[in-house]
């Protein structure tokens, strides 16, 4: 259902700074593949991420959603097919909004204009459900201030807005990074109930290892803006951390390398 083909990308074309953030890059999701993609920094990860969701255009190669050719399609159009919650905890959600107008704003994006009328009686019985499903509390908060709440009740909020339109493809990018061991936790047991309930398309870029082995069907391994490592199903099981490390080493001929990855849980 997602089809990216030889997918390159440069910044600073020409330039002394030229940097190919993407080298001929090649990936094709199955509808409800959950894939996990790890990498050294400056792999490419977040930008492939923004190649799909259409904030970045390719220089080389296109990108197909369900057959269609998106390839050029502005970010705002691709929205309706793609769910994302990135890093920084303040990015998916309107800080001076409360936590019902931003779920009435994400059912905007997804629904016809002309279904929307404000947040009356049956949506906000709909909205609690919805929050109640996390089970954080945040259904007897739907009046508060979303710049009040805490990262990782914001990423469960982004989650559930990035979600509950059911998007083709649920895109991740480190979205538990940001917030403390217990947190991350938790938001990575939302992820996978969300995940699970709507059977989501989902790519979700991590720096922990342990969590890549165990969430998802697929695994990617990315450097130097190619997917240098893959492994499915049976043979995702199989894998250690230690063993992907090894992988690396063996493919790269160099100890991989990222700030944020933690080798061990
Ligand atoms: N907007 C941009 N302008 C210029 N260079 C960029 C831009 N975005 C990314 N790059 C460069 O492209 C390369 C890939 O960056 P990207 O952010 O995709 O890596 P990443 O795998 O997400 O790394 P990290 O683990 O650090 O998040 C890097 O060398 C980066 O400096
Ligand atoms: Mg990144």
């Amino acid at each position: 259902m997602l089809e990216l083909k030889q997918i390159n990308k440069v910044f600073f074309e020409g330039t002394p700074d030229e940097k190919k953030a993407l080298n001929g890059l090649n990936l094709t999701l199955q509808e409800g593949d959950f894939v996990t993609v790890i990498g050294s920094n400056g792999a490419g990860k977040s930008t492939l991420l923004n190649i799909i969701a259409g904030v970045l255009y390719p220089d080389r190669g296109s990108i197909k959603i369900d057959d269609k050719n998106v390839t050029y399609i502005p970010e705002y159009k691709r929205s309706k097919w793609i769910g994302r919650v990135f890093q920084d905890p303040m990015a998916g959600t309107a800080p001076n909004m409360t936590i019902e107008e931003n779920l009435a704003l994400a059912l905007g994006r997804s629904k016809k204009r002309s279904l929307l009328k404000g947040v009356n009686k049956g949506r906000r019985h709909e909205f609690k459900e919805l929050l109640s499903s996390i089970d954080i509390g945040l259904e007897n908060r739907l009046n508060t201030k979303v710049g009040l709440l805490s990262g990782g009740e914001r990423q469960a909020l982004s989650l559930l807005m990035a979600t509950f339109s059911k998007p083709r493809i649920l895109l991740l990018d480190e979205h538990t990074a940001a917030l403390d061991p217990a947190r991350a936790e938790l938001i990575t047991k939302i992820t996978k109930d969300l995940v699970e309930q709507h059977q989501l398309t989902t790519l979700m870029v991590t720096h922990r290892m342990d969590q890549a082995i165990e969430l998802g069907n697929r695994l990617v391994m990315m450097d130097a803006g190619q997917i240098i490592f893959e492994a499915h199903e049976e043979e995702k099981k199989k894998l250690t951390v230690e063993g992907l490390i090894q992988e690396f080493q063996n493919i790269r001929g160099s100890r991989f390398v990222s700030d944020r990855t933690v080798l061990t849980s």
